[in-house]
């Protein structure tokens, strides 16, 4: 098993790569623990939960909610926990998402760690601190920054995983190389899924190098003062479509990395759109969209990056590169619908 060690405010967060979920039981006492998981990964995997306290939450999105949270609150309080009971999130984004917020504000904060079982949540749900719950179309609007005290990669829990599934993580990967690895963009041009799908080693080396690319940016501004920034690329308009339209997360990211390509075009010196359409084709992700561009502006001017009358828009300058733009939301507006208009 390697190892991989990062430091968020002070303290460390573990990654363990090529793991085994068993192996928890050497990281945390299973007495007092509580696992949280979905009902898709507990029915697949029900053999791997047994003899832990286990909470089951409904799979989707849709219950990346304060219902859930508070449901979650009940069974801890009929578990007994108290602030010594560790909890770890066995699931997609959703799950780990949620884990972290209840960890981060039951009895005003448990310990906590994560066995990512989607490649999203390997490479990116997982990763930074970052959790919370959606308010109505408003995703994430609601959280805190608290980090993992580990990270579990099991990827044979990738068996069951449905490939739209595998599709949306591979909308994070692109990113990632899009913002910071042209090597790697190189690479995922020449390869298909199919090639991650069933050559292990590669995939594994691939979620490493994933997982280090996000962890070395947050580990640099955990609060994200400046280059944490740089993740949102795609998110912007990407979360906005996403609860709008019901997208999955990969495919809301994907239209988003395309609008947010065109956009550096006009704003900064990105030549490169056609290359980011063409990788997003390969790995089975929509391009483009059609959306009522007016009601997307509405949602956007909630988007946390928002400033006063401005967005910072996530930008590429060339593929590996990316930069933040402060761009007025009038012109972005107009921008949009005659990128949606020209389509
Ligand atoms: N939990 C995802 C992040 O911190 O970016």
């Amino acid at each position: 098993m390697k190892k991989l060690q990062y430091t968020f405010s002070g303290k460390k967060t573990t990654c363990y790569f090529d793991a085994d979920l068993s192996y928890l039981e050497k990281l945390v006492d299973k007495e007092h623990s509580v696992l949280i998981t979905d009902d898709n990964i507990f029915k697949s995997h029900q053999k791997k939960f047994g003899g832990w306290n286990t909470i089951v939450i409904k799979a989707g999105e849709q219950y990346k909610v304060q219902d859930t949270v508070d449901s979650i609150f009940e069974q801890l309080i009929g578990f007994g926990a108290d602030r010594k009971t560790f909890l770890i999130g066995v699931g997609g984004g959703v799950v780990t998402d949620i884990t972290g917020y209840v960890a981060s504000v039951f009895m005003r904060g448990l310990s906590f760690g994560f066995v990512p079982s989607s490649i999203l949540a390997m490479v990116d749900a997982s990763i930074g601190g970052k959790n919370g719950i959606d308010i109505g179309v408003y995703k994430n609007l609601v959280g805190t920054i608290r980090q993992p005290q580990f990270l579990l990669y099991d990827t044979s829990l990738l068996k069951t995983l449905p490939k739209e599934e595998w599709i949306n993580g591979f909308a994070e990967i692109i990113k990632h190389a899009a913002i910071k690895d042209a090597t790697l963009f190189k690479e995922l041009e020449k390869n298909k899924l199919s090639f991650y799908q069933k050559d292990k080693a590669a995939l594994t080396k691939l979620i490493r190098r994933n997982v280090v690319i996000k962890s070395d940016v947050v580990e640099k501004d955990e609060f994200e003062m400046g280059d944490r920034k740089l993740l949102n690329f795609g998110h912007t308009l990407g979360h906005a479509i996403e609860n709008l339209y019901e997208l999955p997360h990969g495919h809301a990211i994907s239209i988003g990395m395309v609008v947010a390509s065109l956009i550096s075009e006009e704003y900064a010196d990105f030549k490169d759109t056609g290359r980011v359409i063409e990788v997003l084709k390969r790995y089975g992700l929509p391009t483009l969209a059609e959306f009522d561009a007016r009601k997307v502006m509405g949602v956007l001017k909630m988007d946390k990056k928002k400033e006063k009358d401005a967005i910072h828009y996530i930008l590429l300058n060339r593929i590996g590169q990316a930069v933040v733009k402060t761009i007025p939301i009038v012109q972005l507006e107009k921008m949009i619908l005659s990128i949606i208009n020209s389509r």
